[in-house]
């Protein structure tokens, strides 16, 4: 690739992901690779620089992470962040301490020497420490550029082009981060801003193109900004030779299905199979009522209508001589990271099924538009595609829909109560304006029934749970305050307007300790 990169080597930081975040946001592509990856196979990527992220473990911890150190004689400028300062002092000579306290949050550093990295910042500045080690003595050549009033906060051997700062750039409070990640990128390593929408819309048509030759490929539509976007990229490279498969699960969203078939053929001009299985997937559903069990009886099924659908039209395709057959998925940067981190793929809470394997006889090759993007990049490439707000701006949606918000079994009925004050919820959102705002807005169908009055009539019905939470990414989310007049036009819509519910309440769990969906 031509591209300027910066290579980012990860020692298992919780902030190594916005390090890449943040230096793609001036435009300059940063991949991320585990810290144990060879000095050969990063020197391949032809970096522009080396960036060393932070990490949880001490240097003389048994299980410390260990890159190999011909990482830092490679030639190119290093930029040691925390854990990458302390690995930088420990293997090259110099002497790394326990301290007695923790640097924890905000703190002040002021900068002792001229550096280029420290270029056009002030002379003391805002920043966030996170720490418990730290350099005592600098390995030779090394000089201290900034500190704290407890420990070392910078070096730098120019001569070997290294530089290092215990504080942490890549996060919001450290108010000059951004400049400091600049100066290293551009002005220390020479990168150029070439990471642009259009640069990667341009090279991925050209890439994708010449992938498929005169193939044909599937992909299996969500209505999610990522299926979608993935879609229009590649029927940006071979057309009609996409074809989308849209299933109805018989779980979706009010009105869903119609109203993605038509966005999705009328406003992006895509070649769309739809398939109303709902009746199938119900019948499967029927007496499920464990979450792990109701998302393994979707995954299956989803499955295998895909199957069937996608050996349809590959057997028309073969009649015309043409037997490479591609299957497009929206994989993304963080999914890419995370099978390949050190610490192996994280605990699973939840399996999170949606495009599952297919079976091998087809021997689909797969092509994944999306998989150096994180979730902020696909949402810009949406928006250079020219697609529309209400899909770039969607909230996410689960692969096993409303069947993971119907607590207990998942009847037809049940599903068409959950769908009505679903719609109520998302509408009233958008009208207060809320929408972008907060990560997802739902309702919950619970299995408790309590007594209410309405008019003179007794009644004994459904309870529906309200949610709504702000996130940055789904990993940890906190509930949200929504406003009380928002509150109270939701509640008396869903109990005036859907039959079979009586009593609306709002969860207030923020995750952790709750998770974002109840099932
Ligand atoms: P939880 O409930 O684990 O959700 O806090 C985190 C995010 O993941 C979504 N989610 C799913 N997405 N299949 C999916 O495609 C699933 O089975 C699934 N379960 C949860 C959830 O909506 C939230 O955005």
């Amino acid at each position: 690739m031509d591209t300027s990169t910066i290579v980012i080597l990860d020692f298992g930081s919780q902030y190594t992901q916005l390090i890449a975040r943040r230096i793609r946001e001036f435009n300059v592509f940063s991949v991320v690779l585990p810290c144990t990856t060879p000095p050969e196979k990063v020197k391949a990527l032809n970096p522009k620089g080396v960036i060393l992220s932070g990490g949880p473990c001490s240097v003389y911890d048994a299980d410390a992470p260990e890159a190999d150190a011909g990482v830092l004689a490679m030639g190119v400028p290093v930029l040691g962040i925390c854990y990458g300062l302390q690995y930088i002092v420990h293997h090259l000579g110099g002497k790394v301490v326990g301290a007695a306290a923790r640097e924890y949050g905000h703190a002040e550093v002021t900068v002792v020497a001229e550096t280029p990295l420290f270029r056009g910042l002030p002379g003391t500045m805002d920043v966030w420490m996170s720490h418990a080690d730290h350099a005592e003595e600098l390995p030779e050549g090394f000089e201290l550029t900034a500190k704290t009033s407890n420990a070392v906060a910078g070096i730098a051997d120019e001569a070997r082009k290294i530089w290092a700062v215990q504080f942490h750039p890549e996060v919001a409070h450290t108010r000059q981060g951004m400049e400091l990640l600049k100066n290293f990128c551009l002005d220390i390593c020479g990168a150029e801003q070439d990471w642009t929408p259009e640069h990667f819309i341009q090279s991925t048509v050209e890439r994708v193109r010449a992938q498929v030759g005169t193939g044909h490929a599937i992909c299996g539509l969500s209505g999610g900004v990522d299926s979608s976007v993935a879609a229009v990229l590649v029927a940006k490279a071979i057309g009609e030779r996409l074809t989308c498969i849209f299933v109805n699960n018989g779980v979706l969203r009010k009105d869903e299905f119609l109203k993605v078939q038509t966005t999705m053929r009328e406003q992006l001009g895509l070649n769309v199979v739809a398939v109303d299985s709902s009746e199938r997937f119900l019948a499967k559903l029927a007496g499920v009522t464990d979450p792990e069990q109701k998302r393994k009886v979707i995954g299956n099924e989803f499955i295998a209508v895909f199957d069937d659908e996608a050996k349809k039209i590959f057997e028309a395709e073969k009649s015309s001589g043409e037997e490479i057959a591609w299957l497009v998925q929206g994989t993304l940067y963080p999914d890419v990271i995370e099978s390949s981190s050190v610490h192996g793929p994280s605990h699973t809470i939840k399996s999170h099924h949606n495009v599952g394997g297919l079976p091998a006889d087809m021997k689909l090759k797969l092509i994944e538009p999306l998989r150096d993007l994180f979730k902020d990049e696909v949402r810009r490439i949406g928006r250079d595609l020219g697609m529309p707000d209400d899909i770039i701006e969607r909230q996410p949606f689960p692969g096993p829909g409303l069947a993971v918000r119907i607590l207990g079994e998942v009847t037809a009925e049940r599903v068409a109560i959950l769908q009505e004050a679903d719609q109520i919820v998302v509408d009233e959102i958008k009208k207060a304006g809320l929408y972008r705002k907060v990560w997802q807005s739902f309702a919950v169908l619970l299995p408790v029934k309590s007594v209410g009055v309405m008019g003179d009539q007794r009644t004994y019905a459904n309870t529906c749970a309200v949610r709504a939470v702000e996130s940055e990414d789904g990993m940890t989310a906190d509930w949200a305050p929504l406003p009380y007049e928002v509150l109270r036009t939701i509640s008396s819509r869903i109990v005036s307007e859907v039959r079979g519910i009586n009593r609306v309440v709002y969860d207030i769990t923020s995750k952790p300790p709750g998770t974002i969906e109840w099932e």
